[in-house]
C-alpha cells in the first residue's frame, strides 16, 4: 500500500524527531529531506556550482559526516532558494514517497509542492527561542563552539530566506495539521504524530 506522510517547519521544530517516531511506528521508510540540501550545500562550499552539485548528487554525498554545522545550514538554505537546484531533486523525493509500504518525507514544501496529495500532513513549529534553545544544546553536546544568541540569529535568518524565496517557499499546506512543540517534549509531539498518521491510516483503510 502506498501512503505518504508531509512533514514541514521551520528549523529546530522538531520535524526530524516526529518523522522518526512516525517511521518506527508504521514501519514506514523515511527521508529527510533536508540532507540533500545540505548535501548539495556541502559541494557548493567546496567549489562544484549548485546545479550540478544538485543534478550530480550521490548517496555517499547525504551520508557525509559534516551535514549539521551553521556554515552549511546556511550554504544549504542558499542554494535551497535556487529553482534549479530544487528541479534537480524533485523526482528523487516523490519516488521515495511514493514507494510501496508507506513514506514519510520532513522538510520545507513537501505537502505544498514534492506531495501536494499526501495522505497525512502537519506543519510542525515551535517559538522561534525555543527552537533556538535546542538546537544550541545540540550544537554545543555535537562540540560546536556556540552562543545561544549566534544560534538564534542562524534561525532567524534561516526562517526569512526559506520562508520568503519565490520558488516552493516554507509554508504549512492550506491541509496540514499544525503541530506546536515548544511546550511539548520528545514523547508528547511523538504520540500526537502518531495518533494524526494513525487517524489517516485507518481513514484510508476504511476507504
Ligand atoms: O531541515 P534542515 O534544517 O536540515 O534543512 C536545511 C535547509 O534545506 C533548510 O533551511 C532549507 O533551506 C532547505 N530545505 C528546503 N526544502 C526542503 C528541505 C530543506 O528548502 N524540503
Amino acid at each position: 500500500m502506498k501512503f505518504t506522510v508531509a512533514i514541514d517547519g521551520p528549523a529546530a521544530a522538531g520535524k526530524g524527531t516526529v518523522a522518526r517516531a512516525v517511521a518506527a511506528e508504521f514501519g514506514f521508510a523515511h527521508l529527510d529531506t533536508g540532507l540533500l540540501y545540505r548535501a548539495v550545500g556541502r559541494r557548493v562550499l567546496d567549489g562544484v556550482p549548485p546545479e550540478t552539485a544538485a543534478s550530480t548528487l550521490r548517496h555517499d554525498d547525504v551520508l557525509r559526516g559534516d551535514l549539521r554545522t551553521p556554515e552549511v545550514s546556511r550554504a544549504a538554505s542558499e542554494v535551497a532558494a535556487l529553482p534549479g537546484v530544487r528541479q534537480a531533486l524533485v523526482e528523487y523525493q516523490r519516488e521515495f514517497a511514493g514507494r510501496d509500504g508507506g513514506a514519510v518525507l520532513d522538510g520545507r514544501d513537501i505537502g505544498t509542492v514534492i506531495c501536494p496529495s499526501a495522505e497525512a500532513k502537519l506543519f510542525v513549529t515551535a517559538s522561534e527561542v525555543a527552537r533556538a534553545h535546542r538546537r544550541w544544546l545540540e550544537l554545543t553536546a555535537a562540540g560546536h563552539d556556540a552562543t545561544e544568541a549566534r544560534v538564534l540569529e542562524d534561525i532567524r535568518n534561516r526562517d526569512a530566506r526559506d520562508a520568503g524565496r519565490r520558488d516552493a517557499p516554507m509554508i504549512a499546506a492550506s491541509d496540514a495539521v499544525i503541530l506546536d512543540t515548544s511546550d511539548l517534549d520528545v514523547d508528547e509531539m511523538s504520540a500526537f504524530a502518531l495518533a494524526e498518521v494513525r487517524t489517516r491510516l485507518a481513514g484510508k483503510q476504511r476507504a
